[in-house]
């Protein structure tokens, strides 16, 4: 995957895990020729650790996107097109998403529910479908030095809580329902499987991965993992994927996590 992973895009970079991701896919040997580090509002002081560090590598471009405005998507994705210049892009990683203080029962609330489900399971979704050209075109190149594996990958990044098998008995501490996260990511690892089926015949490869309980806004402070422990991870993880591990649910260490 080092050698193919070209031209990669990751979605909520100015912050948490996505900035961490960027700042360690940067270091990749041959180093990527574009990084796509898009974040909802590039202007905003949120994203203020992002431009510094784009401003110090030129293959890290600052790209406009949410991912729960179709709309942003589609500009997003002509952006990207525009600087590739005609070459596809070989890996799409759907980090962003939200987590609410809606935590039981008590606070179930429909538009929390619905807001989650937008970012988290939608987002993920319309970008895949609007990126798939350029996902295609990149899984169609010729790329030298390629040794076999995939050459364009999804990563959806979702959480172990949103397991039903492993989400409430394999964590350090007692979660709670977190409705509309769980649920929210337990619905983004079925996008991710019927994405693996569909894309199959394209040579793309989806891949769901739990990036461990992290130090981040969303992780808090209490979490075990650093987002510089996280990310370089999760970078080796997807540098070890095959075509095989399609549709596939792992964590940041490689581990198979089960439904
Ligand atoms: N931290 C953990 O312990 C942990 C554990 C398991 C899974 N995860 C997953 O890891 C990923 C990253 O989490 P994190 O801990 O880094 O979270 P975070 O610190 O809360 O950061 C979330 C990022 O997502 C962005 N975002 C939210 N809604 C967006 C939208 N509609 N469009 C574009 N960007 C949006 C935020 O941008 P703004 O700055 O604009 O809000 C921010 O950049 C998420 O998928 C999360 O579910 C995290």
């Amino acid at each position: 995957m080092f050698q193919v992973a070209r031209n990669i895009l990751v979605t909520g970079s100015n912050r948490g895990i996505g900035l961490g991701l960027v700042k360690e896919l940067v270091k990749l040997n041959p180093p990527p020729g574009h990084i796509f580090a898009t974040c909802r509002n590039p202007t905003g002081p949120e994203s203020k650790a992002l431009q510094n560090f784009a401003s110090q590598h030129g293959n890290t471009h600052v790209i406009q996107l949410d991912t729960a405005d179709l709309s942003s998507i589609k500009r997003a994705a002509s952006d990207v097109e525009s600087h590739l210049k005609g070459k596809g892009l070989n890996l799409l990683i759907n980090n962003a998403a939200r987590n609410s203080l809606a935590f039981s029962l008590e606070n179930v609330d429909q538009e929390d529910m619905l807001l989650s489900y937008k970012i988290n399971t939608v987002g993920p979704l319309l970008m895949v479908k609007e990126f798939l050209p350029l996902l295609k075109k990149a899984a169609k190149e010729t790329t030298k030095g390629h040794v076999g594996g995939p050459k364009a990958v999804v990563i959806n990044v979702t959480s172990v809580v949103g397991s039903i098998g492993q989400g409430f008995t394999s964590l350090p501490v007692d979660v709670p329902p977190l409705y509309q996260y769980r649920v929210s990511k337990a619905a983004l690892n079925m996008v991710n499987a019927c994405l693996a089926v569909e894309l199959k015949k394209d040579g793309i490869s989806s891949v769901l991965i739990h990036p461990g309980w992290v130090k981040t806004d969303m992780g808090s402070e209490q979490a075990p993992v650093t987002v510089e422990e996280s990310s370089r991870g999760t970078v080796k993880v997807i540098a070890g994927l095959d075509s095989s591990s399609s549709g596939t649910f792992l964590d940041w260490e490689g581990n198979k996590i089960v439904w």
